[in-house]
């Protein structure tokens, strides 16, 4: 089954709550991320699927199996939860090599030598690090280090792997590396994974489903990486996947006007998104969105332009206010047509509407 279902789990750290009625259902056979800033929760979730923390409410469900229930005083130790578990920090046992390593779990469950020989080797062949068994931690690389992680992950379950930033630690390459490896893993074994992470690129290019919590350890949204880009549920979602714009926006008589000390008209159709009952919002717009247009009654002035060989990346300034805006280019440099200093008029592609923010 391979299911895992969190119900209105609560977790508070004396007087902070960290996680409030927080559920969310992983469905078997799927890489699931979840993705938010630091200190939204995250580990937290983790910790409460495995048994870590006693949350002080709510329920966790493993395959059908209650592991945890407040009510009930039902509380299943980590061990029997069968999980795998691969974690940032102290991700191998410095002073075990990488067979023993692997081994930990099952000898933990009691397992003999010979009886837990063949798991090791398969989980070692898995992670490609077979000849690599009589090594020490020390003897090898970050990557390595952290594909003998998941071997031992693997030993614990080869059905439920839970993965909390597993390679934040690697250098960029190998990052991109082990995605790809942990996605190979994936479709081999049919695991389902969960795999905790801040870095919304990864996990883009990772998981096929991706939960996005918000700073006070909410979900904002459920969805494919699609589904978040190209409807976010939120101006916080809107600002956490890529680059974003928000500029102020008014609304009087039907028409649209940017929100300065001095009103700046732009439209004159409002659009389905904006906010109910408001006459005031907030322009969320990706810096491709904006363009150039001699002829447009929006004038901006070029701060910064920056040749990035198929892209230029420009500051602009709309009466006193700094915005990023990119243009993709033939790749000459010498076609750049609006230096530093130029003023322009510019457009606004597409662009979604949300209540205005208060000011913190
Ligand atoms: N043992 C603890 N005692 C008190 N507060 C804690 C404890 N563990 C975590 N917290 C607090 O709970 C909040 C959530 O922490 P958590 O580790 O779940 O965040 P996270 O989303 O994993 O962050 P990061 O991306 O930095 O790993 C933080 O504000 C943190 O300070
Ligand atoms: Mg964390």
């Amino acid at each position: 089954m391979n299911k895992i279902e969190l119900k209105n789990i609560t977790v508070r750290y004396g007087d902070h709550t960290v996680l409030e009625n927080f559920s969310l259902n992983v469905e078997p056979g799927q890489i699931l991320g979840i993705v938010g800033p630091s200190g939204c929760g995250k580990t937290t979730v983790v910790r409460a699927i495995c048994g870590f923390l006693d949350p002080q409410e709510g329920t966790v469900v493993i395959n059908g199996n209650v592991m945890y229930d407040k009510a009930r005083r039902i509380n299943v130790t980590p061990e029997k939860r069968h999980l795998g578990v691969v974690f940032q920090d102290y991700a191998v046992w410095p002073h075990l090599t990488v067979y023993e390593n692997t081994a930990y779990p099952l000898k933990k469950h009691g397992m003999k030598k010979d009886e837990l020989r063949p798991q090791v080797e398969e989980a070692l062949r898995l992670v490609n690090m077979s000849n690599y068994a009589n090594y020490m931690p020390s003897q090898l690389s970050g990557g390595q280090q952290q594909r003998v992680a998941i071997a031992r992950a693997l030993t614990s379950s080869q059905d439920l792997l839970i993965m909390d930033e597993p390679i934040t630690n690697l250098d960029a390459k190998l990052r991109e590396q082990m995605l790809v490896e942990i996605r190979l893993l994936q479709e081999k074994l049919g695991t389902t994974i969960i795999y905790i992470t801040h870095d919304q690129e990864a996990a883009m290019q990772l998981c096929d489903k991706i939960v996005i919590m918000q700073p006070d350890g909410s979900i904002a949204q459920i969805g494919t990486d699609e589904e978040i880009i190209t409807h976010p549920a939120n101006r916080f979602v809107f600002s956490f996947v890529g680059v974003s714009n928000f500029l102020p926006v008014k609304k009087v008589d039907e028409k649209l006007y940017l929100d300065y000390d001095e009103k700046i008209f732009y439209s004159d159709a409002v659009p389905e998104d904006w906010p109910k009952g408001k006459d005031i919002a907030d322009m969320g717009i990706r810096p491709m969105d904006i363009v150039f247009d001699d002829e447009a009654p929006v004038k901006a002035r070029i701060v910064s332009a920056t040749f990035f060989g198929n892209i230029y990346s420009y500051f602009i300034d709309i009466a006193g206010h700094e915005y990023r805006v990119q243009r993709i280019t033939a790749g000459n440099e010498e076609d750049e047509k609006y230096a530093e200093g130029v003023v322009t008029g510019i457009r606004f592609l597409s662009c979604k509407y949300f209540e205005r923010e208060a000011k913190k």
